[in-house]
């Protein structure tokens, strides 16, 4: 059988206000700050053998420019657009445009609140998403890509 070459690099995107966690509303978002998640996510991805790349942006052109940088060493991508989940095409774009799979990652369940956060022009082009299970969804997407 033949034996996996190299480790798997995957590129973890954190989008607008995300930088805020801890400090917005932590019934929705859980208590957690973003670095104590990055932390969990890398801890995690050591555990599996994974290399992670951590980026967080309150700008969708600095999310586009780390894809369009880091994509061609990578082999995945975990994302938490923030709002940019309901409208940013050129983030879209920019996703597609790697060819990697891409898992889509939400702290809170996005169908049981304000209907416009039911929209997300991302899902039709990820791999598929986890939403509504806290920092945990983006442990899961990892196990989900060490499972490939
Ligand atoms: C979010 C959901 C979005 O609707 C919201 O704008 C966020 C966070 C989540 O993780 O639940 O900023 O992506």
């Amino acid at each position: 059988m033949a034996k996996k070459s190299r480790k798997l690099r995957v590129i973890v995107l954190h989008g607008p206000n995300l930088n805020f966690l801890g400090k917005r509303d932590q019934a929705v978002y859980g208590s957690k700050t973003l670095d104590s998640i990055n932390k969990s996510i890398e801890e995690h991805a050591a555990a599996l053998g994974i290399e992670v790349a951590t980026y967080q942006s309150n700008s969708e052109g600095s999310l586009v420019d780390f894809i369009q940088a880091e994509a061609s060493g990578s082999g995945a991508i975990v994302i938490n657009p923030g709002a940019l989940t309901h409208y940013g095409l050129s983030l879209r774009d920019a996703l597609q445009d790697t060819g990697l799979p891409v898992i889509e990652v939400h702290l809170s369940n996005i169908y049981a609140r304000e209907q416009w956060r039911a929209t997300s022009v991302i899902a039709p082009i990820a791999r598929g998403q986890i939403s509504g299970l806290g920092w945990r969804g983006y442990v899961a997407a990892l196990d989900i890509l060490a499972a490939d």
